[in-house]
């Protein structure tokens, strides 16, 4: 069917399909010094000058922490019927072991109770990057304790929790812990060590297992346990040998270094071969892979933009266009021999191209690998360089078509056999988006950082109107 006639097609979702919005706890909380909390490792880094843009930091963030009311009953407004945010580890544990601070997992209380008065399903990460500062010192992710004690902690909040929260999920994209963390250091700890972050991949990979079983042994069999992967979509440059090689190279290190020991208890042979010349993967120990590989109640996926790659060139060392931040370190592994590419067409306000059918494939990917486990979009959206009008208004179509074209995509997997069961917008409001500080709006909620006042967007209005029916509204209604 053309494009032309689809669009003309009303794109209707399965009645009990999720409509959800997307935080996580240090880029909306704020309040990092109240109620027992201590620093995390993000609250290290964005202090220490030169890591974000304008030495911005989580400090305040927008005020969720003594909003969150006022947030809960605008996500009631705009029809949301589910909301994903992450707990704050060192709120609750703030040493990052022994007993829980409850002060700090009643502010989770008290945040579950409103959210399920307005009919709203709470989506919990237990860890979106924020490690406790003092788990850091002691070697953080690299040390294969802190998978321990990420296992305690998921006990803790499974106890406190479990008995009302359906949905939950161990991890949020542990490729940008791992990577962006320890081998490039744009993101917090800001470590630039290659070995070490394989040894934090591997870690995370256990943290998950070991955070898994915990919560089994916490929570009724009905809830749902899942992981959300940022995996990549890798796509060559051309289709010579060289090309289909870089692509294996950058598959392994992006998807292949989670889903092998999640989904098939192995880590991929050529992974292992790639990396060879960085570490000797001994810290995987007997009964790891097992402890890993637990079952799984759904998956969740993470998508804004494909990646392009090639064989490298003569320069293997120059400008990199991998998307993820300004350093002269790669957050890749022993993938010298690969060049980074922008793939062509329209981008969003983070250089990032916009491509939908990228998310189309990567559901239809994991249809393939992971047959019969329900999937999830956990994070989907774009920044723009949103303004209110004079009249306080925040128009932002930009915004509307990739929600509208990304949506589509998704109706389509679903029509060729997906079971996605839900969609989380990227997200709820403007926040502190990490190494960019508060200079890349995701939000489909505008925040004014002087007033911190909330203003829905007109991409808000949209996605509340596809939220209450079920049905994309077309484009030119907006
Ligand atoms: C994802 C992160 C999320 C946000 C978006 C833009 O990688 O999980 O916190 O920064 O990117």
């Amino acid at each position: 069917m053309p494009e032309s006639a689809q669009s003309a097609t009303p794109v209707t979702f399965p009645p009990a399909f999720l409509w959800g919005a997307a935080t996580s706890a240090y880029q909306i909380e704020g309040a990092v010094r109240e109620d027992g909390r201590t620093p995390s490792i993000w609250d290290t880094f964005s202090h220490t000058p030169g890591k974000t843009a304008g030495g911005e930091t989580g400090d305040i963030a927008v005020d969720h922490y003594h909003r969150y009311r006022d947030d809960v009953a605008l996500m009631a407004e705009l029809g949301l019927s589910a909301y994903r945010f992450s707990i704050s580890w060192s709120r609750v544990q703030p040493t990052g072991r022994g007993p829980a601070v409850q002060v700090g997992l009643d502010f989770y209380r008290r945040l579950v109770d409103e959210l399920l008065d307005k009919g709203i399903k709470p989506a919990i990460t237990l860890y979106h990057w924020d490690l406790p500062q003092e788990l850091e010192d002691a070697g953080g992710w690299p040390e294969r304790d802190t998978a321990h004690r990420f296992a305690e902690y998921a006990q803790i909040v499974g106890e406190a929790l479990g008995d009302r929260v359906e949905h939950w999920i161990t991890l949020n994209e542990p490729w940008c812990s791992a990577f962006l963390g320890y081998a490039s250091g744009v993101h917090a700890p800001g470590r630039t060590d290659p070995a070490a972050s394989l040894r934090a991949a591997h870690h995370l990979n256990l943290a998950h297992g070991l955070g898994t079983s915990a919560l089994r042994s916490a929570m009724p069999a009905r809830n749902s346990i899942a992981i959300s992967l940022n995996s990549s979509v890798v796509r060559p440059l051309s289709q010579t040998e060289a090309d289909l090689a870089a692509v294996r190279t950058i598959d392994d290190l992006a998807n292949g270094v989670f889903h092998g020991p999640l989904l098939h208890g192995a880590y991929p042979e050529t992974l292992l071969a790639s990396t060879s010349s960085v570490t000797d993967w001994s810290f995987v120990l007997d009964g790891d892979l097992r402890a890993i590989q637990q079952p799984l109640d759904a998956l969740g996926l993470n998508y804004y933009t494909p990646t392009l790659v090639s064989a490298a060139d003569a320069d293997p060392k120059g400008p990199r266009a991998d998307g993820h931040g300004a350093s002269s370190h790669s957050p890749w592994p022993g993938a010298d021999d690969v060049a980074f590419h922008q793939t062509p067409g329209e981008r969003t306000e983070m250089g990032w191209t916009v491509d939908p059918t990228g998310l189309h494939d990567l559901i239809m990917r994991y249809t393939k690998e992971a047959p019969g486990l329900p999937l999830y979009i956990t994070e989907n959206g774009a920044a723009y360089d949103d303004k209110p009008d004079a009249d306080g208004r925040v128009n932002d179509p930009e915004r509307v078509a990739y929600l509208h074209g990304h949506l589509r995509a998704v109706r389509r997997a679903i029509a060729e056999g997906a079971d996605v069961r839900g969609y989380f917008l990227w997200s709820l409001m403007d926040n502190f988006e990490w190494a960019y500080g508060y200079q890349k709006r995701f939000g489909a909620v505008y925040v004014d950082y002087a007033t911190l006042a909330r203003t829905p967007k007109s991409s808000a209005l949209w996605y509340a109107q596809a939220a209450k029916t079920g049905t994309l509204p077309p484009l030119e209604t907006t």
